[in-house]
């Protein structure tokens, strides 16, 4: 009788630990898609635009296919990726990130940041050769402004890049459609408190959606906000700008997500 029941048990530990895993591997690879329709009087003809970050060197199938795949699908006028391409202290991969934007970039247009881990890798050097040499539209937005002009709509991107802000006055006196990409979610109310800017749209990430997303309790811990952190995912408004938060699509030194899978935003302004 014993016997039967260590046997019966043991198949249950097998069938949890199966579970476990797959759960696991669901909620760190399978990708979510992520739709936010804005409007705005600025607009005439709606532009949609995928919003990535937080990649940390993460594969989603050989070359980034997977990933690619599904972006594509959105059909954006442009891309951006604000920050966390690569991960400073493990599964660095910068060769296969870079290339990664690359062959987005021959797609639509990619307007990238770099995040805290591009600045705290030892291998910055090599990561700034690589994206240096990338031969399709991506534009690295260090503390600068583009204007550019879809569907007829003229939109201005101003990437924070650190703390430069030299080209911020002429920024905002830009007509058009004005948006902010930023590394850190926690800047668009507190510390440098971007929606004091009057801007329309600020894109941010680095909160990786809280790490674990428990019901009730929600997102568990982000760098730079700690345990119980305000903005780790979504969209929120502020002084009439709107945030939208990934919660990106890698881990750094924290190797699994819970009730977070991957995510690829795609914000449709009309
Ligand atoms: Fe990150």
């Amino acid at each position: 009788m014993k016997k039967i029941n260590r046997a019966k048990n043991k198949k249950l530990w097998v069938v949890i630990i199966i579970f476990i895993c797959f759960y696991l591997y669901v909620s760190n690879n399978w990708i979510q898609n992520t739709r936010y329709n804005i409007s705005s009087d600025k607009i005439d003809k709606s532009i949609r635009i995928v919003h990535l970050s937080d990649l940390h060197g993460k594969q989603f199938g050989k070359g980034n296919r997977r990933l690619i795949k599904n972006i594509m699908k959105e059909e954006p006028e442009i891309i951006v990726f604000t920050g966390d391409l690569i991960d400073a202290y493990r599964n660095t991969n910068i060769k296969e990130s870079v290339q990664f934007l690359e062959q987005l970039s021959h797609f639509a247009p990619v307007y990238y940041i770099r995040g805290n881990h591009e600045y705290n890798t030892s291998r910055y050097q090599e990561l700034m050769n690589y994206l240096n040499e990338v031969q399709g539209d991506l534009y690295i937005l260090d503390g600068g402004y583009q204007n550019i002009k879809l569907k007829g709509n003229n939109f201005s991107i101003l990437g924070l890049d650190r703390s430069k802000k030299g080209v911020m006055d002429n920024f905002l006196s830009e007509k058009g459609y004005k948006i902010i990409l930023n590394h850190y979610s926690e800047n668009f109310s507190e510390n440098d408190n971007l929606s004091r800017l009057n801007v329309d749209l600020v894109l941010t990430g680095h909160a990786h959606g809280g790490q674990w997303r428990l019901p009730i309790v929600g997102g568990v811990y982000s760098p730079g906000q700690g345990f119980n952190p305000k903005y780790y995912q979504g969209i929120n408004e502020d002084n009439g700008s709107i945030q939208v938060i990934s919660r990106g699509l890698g881990n750094s030194i924290f190797p699994f997500r819970i009730c977070n899978r991957p995510e690829v935003i795609t914000i449709i302004i009309e």
